[in-house]
């Protein structure tokens, strides 16, 4: 059977469905807290630095080898060089993971506009218990686990039944609403009583609260938050024609994806500065102890709903990224057609991500982990699967890209997939070529190695 490859219409509906892909939860609700721990401006320096240097390094030979090969993650290494073909599955896989448990999490977000919606005095009587209830402590999470991640899900399946355009339809409406949703709650928070706390800390430089940790606080950050060793890149770069100009618009992606971390960042420390609540990340922080600070703010409720459907489109836009890698890479290795794949992995992938939600609270299911300080250990199973991906099969896709662009394939060839005989000028060439060969594979084992070792998430 010939399969049609998908193919964007042009640079803006790449470039929209890509900074799609590269805003999501990690942008709001990690970057603002680890920006808080590393001293404000001294870690926002940090990270621009690293986007710039090693992000970006990472994302162009994503792209280019994408699209030189037309091909989906695994066969883009695979045409290459056969052997080389697992660094493509390991994405492919770190991306399949991810899926599973991000629907739940975009299940809660749903859960959440909900709740701010119907019952926010309920949210705000106890937020923590809140939680705990959508999340199953309380009993089976009916609504927590299935009915809002099945929304969520279904969301994402109508958009991506629509193959390419499918997805650039969507982000084309969902990028500026999401911006539009960002800067008014950024007026907001800024205008709070006791918000110009805030604002000075983010603009302050403390280097006394940066150690080697902030650095790979802030490497891991940045390879989570730009869809890096996910195989989302490759699978949206093999979509490109070749007209499109590769390095402008990795530029446009990572200026796109750490704006709208800065503009985060300064909706989160200002409110909780001016309210009081103690800074924090991840969905602890997004779903409870933010209850806090719009409970404490003047129309709340409706910032809330402001602020959870702003979390529901940037997770919406990342989910329909993932699952596209997996699409293409199942239906070209089965051949088996859009649709089809499209349900038989939503039922896989919705199973197993259950499970996710369920050892939360609801369920004693564990997995096992292994690191030098703390040797080894029963995590509940869903920090497991985050260990997995975050900690390891991530950073090694990524890790081994670099090695396959630097060595293998060569940079002459991605150069020249970028300068298409040239047409356009690469300038960085030669800064790149020494970033994809030896900078960024350093960078990227010392992340592995330090989670390893210390068992901590960097991403
Ligand atoms: N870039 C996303 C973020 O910052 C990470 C991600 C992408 C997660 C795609 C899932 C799917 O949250």
């Amino acid at each position: 059977m010939k399969h049609e490859r998908g193919q964007w219409s042009g640079s803006l509906g790449f470039v929209l469905a890509a900074a799609g892909s590269a805003v999501g939860l990690g942008n709001i609700w990690k970057f603002p807290g680890k920006a808080y721990a590393g001293g404000g401006a001294s870690f926002i320096l940090i990270y621009i630095a690293i986007v710039a240097l090693i992000g970006a390094t990472v994302m162009l030979a994503e792209f280019a080898l994408g699209r030189s090969q037309h091909a989906n993650a695994a066969e883009s290494f695979g045409k290459i060089r056969r052997k080389w073909k697992w660094v493509g599955f390991l994405g492919v896989l770190a991306g399949f993971i991810i899926s599973c448990y991000y629907i739940q999490v975009g299940g809660w977000v749903l859960n959440y506009v909900y709740a701010y919606i119907v019952e926010s005095a309920k949210v705000f009587a106890d937020p923590l218990n809140y939680f705990y209830g959508v999340i199953g402590a309380n009993g089976f999470p009916l609504f927590g686990a299935v009915i809002f991640p099945l929304l969520f899900l279904l969301i994402s399946i109508f958009v991506l039944l629509k193959g390419t355009s499918g997805i650039e339809k969507f982000n084309k409406w969902a990028m500026p609403l999401l911006f539009l949703l960002l800067v008014v709650l950024m007026v907001r928070a800024v205008t709070l009583d006791g918000a110009q706390e805030g604002i000075a800390y983010l603009l302050h430089i403390d280097w006394s609260k940066v150690s080697g940790d902030t650095f790979i606080m802030a490497l891991g950050q940045a390879f989570f938050s730009l869809s890096l060793g996910m195989a989302i890149m490759i699978t949206y770069g093999s979509y490109l024609k070749k007209e499109e100009n590769l390095s402008r618009n990795v530029g446009i992606i990572c200026t796109f994806d750490t704006v709208v971390a800065l503009i985060a960042g300064f909706i989160i420390i200002p409110a909780v500065f001016a309210t009081g609540i103690e800074p924090g990340m991840g969905g602890g922080f997004a779903f409870a102890s933010l209850a806090g600070v719009f409970e404490n703010m003047p129309a709340g409720a409706f910032f809330g709903v402001l602020f959870y459907v702003l979390l529901l489109v940037a997770a919406i836009t990342s989910e329909i990224s993932i699952f596209e890698g997996t699409i293409a890479f199942v239906s070209e290795e089965f051949k088996m057609t859009r649709k089809k794949t499209i349900w038989i992995l939503a039922v896989i992938m919705f199973l197993i991500g259950l499970l996710y939600t369920l050892s939360q609270a609801y369920l004693p299911l564990k997995g096992i982990w292994f690191d030098c300080i703390n040797g080894v250990q029963f995590p509940i199973f869903g920090d497991f699967m985050e260990y997995c991906t975050d900690r390891l099969i991530m950073p090694l896709a990524a890790l081994f890209t670099c090695i396959f662009v630097g060595w293998i394939w060569k940079p002459q060839n991605a150069i020249q997939e970028v300068e298409q005989g040239g047409k356009f000028r690469f300038h960085c060439a030669k800064i790149w070529t020494v970033l994809v060969k030896f900078i960024a594979p350093a960078a990227i084992l010392t992340i592995i190695v330090v989670s390893l070792v210390t068992g901590r998430t960097l991403s």
